[in-house]
């Protein structure tokens, strides 16, 4: 049986190139005539019944717009097994047939729970943080990392001018990819990672050895879920005289907005197309990858529950280039 109206959410944090996503879910659908409603702030929306019709002019202007229009939020209830019922309960109030789930790796679990209760859904990797099992990108991270280099080329200027040491913590959750690209391709001096543990002794020698060797700044990038925190890194350089005088910017939520970079545009893009063409031709409990230079799918199970490694080969280059 041909699908008639699907539905199309965004969850978790948002990312740049969610709207791009969107719009290429709507018009795709819209060219198989095939009806969109967008379910606004994620499962939050889904338990309200927060559903509105999408068409091509509803999505006009927004390819180059970060966040979503969509809204997220982060649901608590969709995690019960009762929550996800009414869920269900509501999509076929509303006659839907199908789903696609633009997120993270919560958002992701959400739509496999659909999917375990019988129902169609596809899911799309969108988060800054490249977490994600399956796919070499996700959404929004290629944007996110561009706003770090241009955080660190502003900082170094700065640390130049003063011979001081900039940390600075960037998002990810429990995931050093974000710094750890960001520091290799902002040529920062060191950097820390939750998946590679460095100890503030060893850290303190190596600055003290950066500033002896005539370094005349130092930039250090240190992802959120880092232990120790950049608090802590700030207080034992401070207090153990490094040379170099210790400032700390924490870039926040920063990395999360700004328009979608031209990659994040085309994934999104290419993403929401395929997703829309599997749902309606009977795929369901997949995640829309890229593999490579190919858009693929893995399954939602796969994606959610596989652990995402961290390449050891670029933190060895990072101390290397960092020398
Ligand atoms: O998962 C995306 C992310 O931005 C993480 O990097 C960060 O830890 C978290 O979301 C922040 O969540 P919130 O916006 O709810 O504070």
């Amino acid at each position: 049986m041909t699908m008639r109206r699907i539905a199309v959410m965004t969850s978790g944090g948002d990312s740049p190139g969610m709207n791009p996503a969107i719009r290429a879910v709507v018009r795709t659908a819209t060219s198989y005539d095939v009806e969109v409603y967008g379910i606004r702030q994620a499962f939050s929306g889904l338990l309200a019944g927060d559903f509105e019709r999408m068409t091509n002019r509803d999505v006009s202007g927004i390819i180059q717009r970060g966040g979503t229009i969509l809204q997220t939020a982060r649901n608590l209830e969709f995690k019960t097994p009762q929550g996800q019922k009414r869920g269900l309960r509501r999509l076929n109030e509303h006659g839907i047939e199908g789903m696609i789930v633009i997120g993270g790796d919560g958002s992701l679990r959400g739509a496999l729970s659909l999917h375990n209760l019988g129902f169609p859904v596809i899911g799309i990797p969108g988060s800054i943080d490249n977490d994600i099992w399956g796919t070499n990108m996700s959404i929004g991270v290629d944007t996110a990392l561009n706003t770090i280099l241009d955080a660190i080329d502003k900082l170094r200027d700065t640390a130049s001018s003063h011979e001081r040491c900039f940390l600075l913590e960037v998002m990810g959750r429990n995931c050093g990819y974000l710094a750890l690209m960001g520091g290799i391709l902002g040529g920062a001096e060191f950097i820390m990672i939750p998946e590679h543990p460095t100890t503030l002794e060893q850290l303190g020698a190596a600055l003290e050895d950066a500033y002896m060797r005539g370094k005349s700044h130092a930039m250090g990038v240190i992802a959120e879920g880092a232990t120790p925190t950049v608090r802590e890194v700030a207080d034992y350089l401070s207090q153990h005289e490094i040379g170099f005088e210790v400032r700390v910017t924490v870039l926040g939520h920063v990395v999360r907005g700004g328009s979608p970079s031209a990659f994040d545009r085309l994934l999104a893009t290419r993403m929401g197309t395929s997703a829309v063409e599997r749902l309606i031709a009977g795929e369901t409990g997949v995640m829309i990858a890229l593999d490579g230079r190919d858009i693929s799918t893995v399954s939602l199970e796969d994606a959610t529950t596989k652990q995402r490694a961290v390449s050891e080969t670029y933190f060895k280059m990072a101390e290397v280039l960092a020398k």
